[in-house]
């Protein structure tokens, strides 16, 4: 008889061949068998009975904020509340302090992260004028997810507004790179459409064209220099009309908040929902959720961006721009899907497939035979109030405090490892980096 290290049993398998009951056996951390294994033994079994499995949510998009910015977050805290909430690996960002744009500044944040972390990451390196010769080589670096771009400024320093700038970058990377799309002239010239003590003016400040015109010049750099483009959190629904006609170069990220909160949110939660690019009116989250049924959208990322209460309490705008998010993408999201939002099948294509297509990450993404066995297991009937007790966020809040949702995460499984269980920590600090198969060294 086959004997698996574990053997998740009598779950129902979401993955690329539809929603039906499966066991998955798993050898040396990876998926050795899917079917029924009702004739194997396991050294351990993990009962699914009622449960989903998902491959490992992997949120494409977080702040953890170290080094530098570690009142806000840190790579332990920040993974810790990945796992809590479900997600087994995330994609970092570089507008830490110093700034992820050198060799230095990289390889201290892969050592911090590496075994210390709870989940598998990856971690973006800022494209700037002055780095633009090192691109190519950092973006190969075992654990990179790529170049990182802010073309409109947002927290921190990093800032290539212009087209030369993002031209020359494009020009030196072969990866896909990742864009804050707002265009900086704009947000200059429009500073003062900003009502002091008004958040419910940022999205005014912010406004649609601001987004979308920066989108257009982008798209247009990626033509013209023959390169993939991943425009991050779109906000407005003329852009998910633009980019459905430039699919060939662009993917596209849409976030759970901009698809579940809307401008009727300032007068409850004030700065608290003050984001960049903004929140929005009803008729842009409409199209935004367009984008998700039409297959516009490729991928889900939380923009997980942290600050302290006392931060988002200053008097606009002088208060800081951003939420936390990755610990609860995967429980409002799955609310959406109990509401017929979307599908399960869809949630998957968007933070397993999505990413694992996009991005090329080795062995991750998919419930197949030779990946790695990260799994996002959850209780699709689970119905939970979200508290900002329950946050594992340094700063210790969430917009959806007090919202009761249906479908909740039940296991993070990393690499065969329960991280996660019923809400527990069980395995702690075994974060690895990620690979990806156009940056293979050998
Ligand atoms: O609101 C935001 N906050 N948008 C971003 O793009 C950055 C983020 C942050 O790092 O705080």
């Amino acid at each position: 008889m086959h004997i698996f290290e574990t053997i998740f049993r009598n779950g129902i398998v979401a993955n690329h061949d539809g929603v039906k009951e499966a066991d998955i056996g798993v050898q040396n951390g990876r998926i050795a068998a899917l079917g029924d294994l009702s004739r194997a033994a396991d050294e351990t079994m993990v009962d699914c009975k009622g449960l989903h499995v998902l491959p490992g949510v992997i949120d494409t998009q977080v702040h953890f904020r170290e080094p530098g910015l570690t009142h806000k977050e840190d790579l332990e805290s920040g993974s810790r509340g990945a796992v809590l909430g479900g997600v087994t690996g995330v994609f970092e960002m570089p507008n830490t302090n110093p700034l992820t744009t050198t060799r230095e500044a990289f390889d201290a944040k892969i050592a911090a992260g590496t075994n210390r972390m709870h989940c598998d990451f990856a971690f973006y390196v800022g494209g700037t004028h002055e780095n633009v010769s090192e691109l190519r080589e950092l973006e190969k670096l075992p654990g990179c997810a790529g170049i990182k771009v802010f073309m409109g400024s947002s927290t921190g320093s990093l800032l290539v507004q212009d087209d030369d700038g993002v031209e020359a970058i494009l020009s030196a990377i072969t990866r896909r790179a990742a864009f804050h799309s707002e265009d900086e002239y704009m947000l200059e010239e429009r500073k003062d459409l900003r009502i002091p003590g008004d958040p419910s003016s940022h999205p005014v400040w912010r406004s649609p064209e601001v987004a979308l015109n920066c989108t257009k010049r982008l798209v247009a750099l990626a033509r013209k220099t023959g390169k993939r483009i991943h425009v991050l959190h779109i906000s407005t629904g003329e852009e998910i009309a633009f980019l459905a006609d430039h699919k060939d170069v662009a993917s596209v990220e849409v976030t759970p908040h901009h698809l579940t909160l809307d401008d009727t949110s300032y007068a409850r939660l004030g700065t608290f929902v003050q984001m960049n690019p903004p929140i929005r009116d009803k008729s842009h989250q409409d199209k935004i959720w367009a984008g998700v049924s039409s297959g516009v959208a490729d991928i889900l990322g939380s923009d997980h961006a942290p600050h302290t209460l006392q931060e988002k309490q200053h008097p606009y705008p002088m208060s800081h721009s951003g939420m936390t998010g990755v610990q609860t993408l995967v429980p409002t999201m799955l609310n959406h899907v109990n509401a017929g939002k979307l599908s399960l099948e869809r949630f998957v294509d968007m933070t397993s497939h999505g990413p694992n297509r996009l991005f090329g990450i080795v062995r991750k993404g998919r419930i197949a035979v030779g990946y790695d066995a990260d799994l996002t297991i959850v209780d699709l009937k689970r119905r939970k109030t979200i508290t900002n007790d329950w946050i594992a966020s340094r700063a210790g809040w969430t917009p959806y405090d007090g919202i009761t949702v249906t479908g909740w995460p039940v296991g993070a499984i990393v690499r065969g490892h329960r991280v996660m269980w019923q809400g527990e920590l069980v395995t702690p600090g075994i974060g690895q980096p990620m690979l990806f198969s156009e940056a293979l060294t050998g």
